[in-house]
């Protein structure tokens, strides 16, 4: 009786397994430094959510700056959270990579740049900076949509 032990067939499901394995392997466990800056900036953007309290009395007043206070918390709170989780936990549920580079660097300066324009065009009343902020932070939900659709519909460890 033979004791060694199965061998995958080339291109099988067993291959595919193999690959997903050494990919988690090579990730980690621990977070990327983009991942972490999404998550501490989303604390930063929760506490600045927070002064709605003491300024209005209430988190979400029905003053000019409603807005501004709620996207502090879903642009600014909610979506960098998303951000930081998602982009570390999506590639270990699945197998495969998150695009990485300069591209989480990007995504980030655009919620930024579209969160503090949104907000600020509330306070300041300027339309403009408004809609600029409204364009920059779709265009950072746009390129982290681009980030994970590969790593939800690539195939395991992408070696299939
Ligand atoms: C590209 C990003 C986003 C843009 C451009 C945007 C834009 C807007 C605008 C223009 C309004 C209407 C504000 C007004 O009453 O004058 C609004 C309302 C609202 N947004 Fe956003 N938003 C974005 C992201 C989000 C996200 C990520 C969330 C939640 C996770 C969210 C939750 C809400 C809610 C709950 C309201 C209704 C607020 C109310 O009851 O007064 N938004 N948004």
């Amino acid at each position: 009786m033979s004791t060694a032990a199965p061998q995958p067939t080339a291109g099988g499901p067993a291959e595919a397994r193999l690959g997903a394995e050494a990919a988690m392997a090579q990730m980690g466990m621990t977070f990327s430094r983009d991942n972490r800056c999404f998550i501490v900036a989303a604390q930063v953007y929760l506490m600045l959510a927070g002064l709605g309290l003491p300024i209005n009395g209430s988190l979400l007043s029905d003053s000019a700056s409603r807005p501004a206070f709620l996207h502090l918390f879903t642009l600014g709170f909610l979506l960098m959270m998303i951000y930081g989780i998602g982009g570390h936990m999506l590639p270990r549920f699945t197998g495969n990579p998150i695009r990485e580079g300069a591209w989480p660097w990007l995504q980030m300066g655009l919620v930024h740049a579209g969160a503090a324009s949104f907000v600020a065009g509330y306070f300041a009343g300027w339309h403009g900076l408004v809609v600029a902020g409204a364009i920059l932070a779709w265009l950072s939900l746009a390129m982290f949509a681009a980030r994970v659709w590969p790593v939800l519909w690539g195939s395991p460890g992408g070696t299939r």
